[in-house]
């Protein structure tokens, strides 16, 4: 489909657990788009051992790294440049986890310890990429950096629980670091707003299969892939987006935008 659209480009991409993750799917639209990268995800989560045959498949390397530490972060950098021959053009950030979440801990009674976990490892390690990867100068100009978010951020989504803030936190991220970032270096940050999708993260959510049916059946266009939403990461990679930065993007099938869809009000007729 866009064959050579990333030929040339160096990148880092993050996340990818399993063939469900969105970050899987960007890796292997990424490698057929001629692009090479090294991908990473956290030690315990190489465990699993799944990573190796996308890397394989993908002619990747694998640097685990905590997504919470500076340091791992840094030599992350360190090593895909050593092992990519240079600067970095694209990252993919595709991490969230929060242990109220897992522990189906209801929203008025979070646990702070989990809270502020939730905030390190799925908003501020946003910061701490960008952050440990101007300090090496790592990303070329005109580099862009892709994370995942989702409409909670702005809307309440009572599921969802301490997520949400999490992903406010993350898009203001997204705007704040790509100020400076623009302004200095000319990378260029965005967040991609994605419909509920069937991933380990996904799935985790109390209520999800319910939901993800409900948002299906209001968005005009039905839910977004994690496949389509991989190509719309390979399009924020490329030149061709080149003067998109600071957005939070929507890729929802029009969720976003609608009000009230007729399969839903069908639901509410009087038989
Ligand atoms: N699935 C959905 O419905 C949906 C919708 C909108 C946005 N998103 C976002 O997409 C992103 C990717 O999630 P996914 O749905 O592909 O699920 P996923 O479970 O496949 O990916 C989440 C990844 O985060 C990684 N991770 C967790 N803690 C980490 C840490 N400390 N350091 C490094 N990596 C760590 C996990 O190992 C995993 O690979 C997340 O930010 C998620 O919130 C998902």
């Amino acid at each position: 489909m866009f064959e050579n659209l990333l030929k040339g480009k160096r990148g880092i991409i993050t996340g990818a657990l399993n063939s469900n993750s969105i970050a899987w799917k960007v890796a292997e639209k990424a490698h057929a788009a001629g692009a090479v990268f090294t991908l990473s995800n956290a030690p315990i989560a190489l465990r699993l051992g799944e990573l190796k045959a996308l890397a394989e498949q993908t002619k990747s390397e694998v640097i685990p790294a905590d997504a919470t530490s500076m340091e791992e972060i840094t030599a992350l950098y360190q090593k895909s440049m050593d092992v990519l021959g240079g600067k970095i053009d694209f990252v993919l950030h595709s991490i969230g986890m929060s242990h109220n979440v897992r522990k189906n801990i209801a929203y008025d009674s979070l646990n702070y310890d989990y809270w502020t976990k939730t905030l390190d490892i799925s908003a501020m390690s946003l910061h701490k990429m960008l952050a440990a990867a101007k300090k090496l100068d790592a990303i070329s100009e005109w580099g862009s950096v892709v994370t995942l978010s989702y409409i909670a951020a702005q809307r309440s989504y009572p599921f969802y629980n301490d997520m949400a803030e999490a992903k406010a936190m993350l898009e203001s991220i997204v705007r704040s670091f790509g100020y400076h970032y623009a302004k200095e270096k000319k990378v260029r940050i965005n967040s991609v707003s994605q419909s509920p999708t069937k991933t380990t993260a996904g799935s985790g959510i109390k209520g999800f299969t319910e939901f993800y049916e409900f948002a299906d059946a209001v968005s005009p266009l039905g839910n977004a892939s994690a496949d389509s939403c991989a190509d719309f990461c390979i399009a924020l990679f490329s030149d061709l987006t080149r003067m998109v930065t600071m957005q939070n993007l929507y890729h929802d099938g029009g969720y976003s935008t609608t009000g009230v869809s007729f399969e839903v009000m069908e639901k509410f007729i009087a038989k």
